[in-house]
């Protein structure tokens, strides 16, 4: 058994069976992720044990997003520029309910934070929000250091840090005229 992150392929992937105790969040996976993965809202990244890769274990959808300055906490706006704040928006995070408590919430949450540190050799993001849909996901999350914003409830944020480059730049730096 690996465990395994993909894109959400409708062709293969039964988005049907997912039931993870909150209808808004099957609903969107069986109904809308498809439409705004093609439109370019939101990709839906999902998890499953290579076995039985037609079964999702959970999934999380990203896009991009932005915070206003003075939605952050006064330490994070130290050094920052008076513009919004460049961000990844985790709209979604789920894990079917027969595999809830198993880890699979935390891989997830991991996944979309290495893949904004990832987007982030690319382009500008400080930090990775999320939207708390009650109390105990609030507390789920700020298990892992995320923050409530400031005016913006229910939104809480990820401040990644500052960015270290890679050695290596993800495209040439030059190249050859023809
Ligand atoms: C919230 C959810 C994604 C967590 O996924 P999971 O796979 O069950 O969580 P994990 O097994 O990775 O648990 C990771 C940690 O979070 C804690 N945790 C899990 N669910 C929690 C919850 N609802 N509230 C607070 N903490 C929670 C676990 O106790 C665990 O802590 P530990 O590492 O100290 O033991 C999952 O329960 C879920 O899909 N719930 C229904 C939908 C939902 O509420 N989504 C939240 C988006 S707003």
């Amino acid at each position: 058994m690996a465990l395994t992150f993909t894109l959400l392929d409708g062709r293969y992937h039964d988005r049907r069976s997912f039931s993870c105790g909150v209808a808004a969040l099957d609903d969107y996976l069986r109904n809308w992720a498809g439409q705004h993965q093609r439109d370019g809202i939101a990709t839906t990244h999902i998890l499953i044990d290579d076995t039985q890769p037609a079964h999702i274990l959970g999934y999380c959808s990203l896009s991009a997003a932005q915070l206003y300055l003075h939605e952050l906490l006064e330490e994070h706006r130290k050094r920052m520029p008076a513009y919004p704040v460049p961000a990844m928006r985790m709209g979604r995070l789920a894990v079917s309910a027969n595999e809830q408590g198993k880890g699979y919430g935390r891989l997830l949450l991991g996944h979309a934070v290495n893949l904004a540190l990832s987007v982030r050799q690319s382009m500008g993001i400080r930090v990775l929000i999320v939207d708390a849909k009650d109390a105990r996901a609030a507390k789920f999350y700020e298990g892992y250091g995320f923050q409530p914003t400031i005016d913006a409830r229910p939104t809480l944020y990820l401040p990644l840090g500052r960015h270290k480059p890679t050695s290596a730049p993800p495209y040439p730096a030059q190249t050859q005229r023809p």
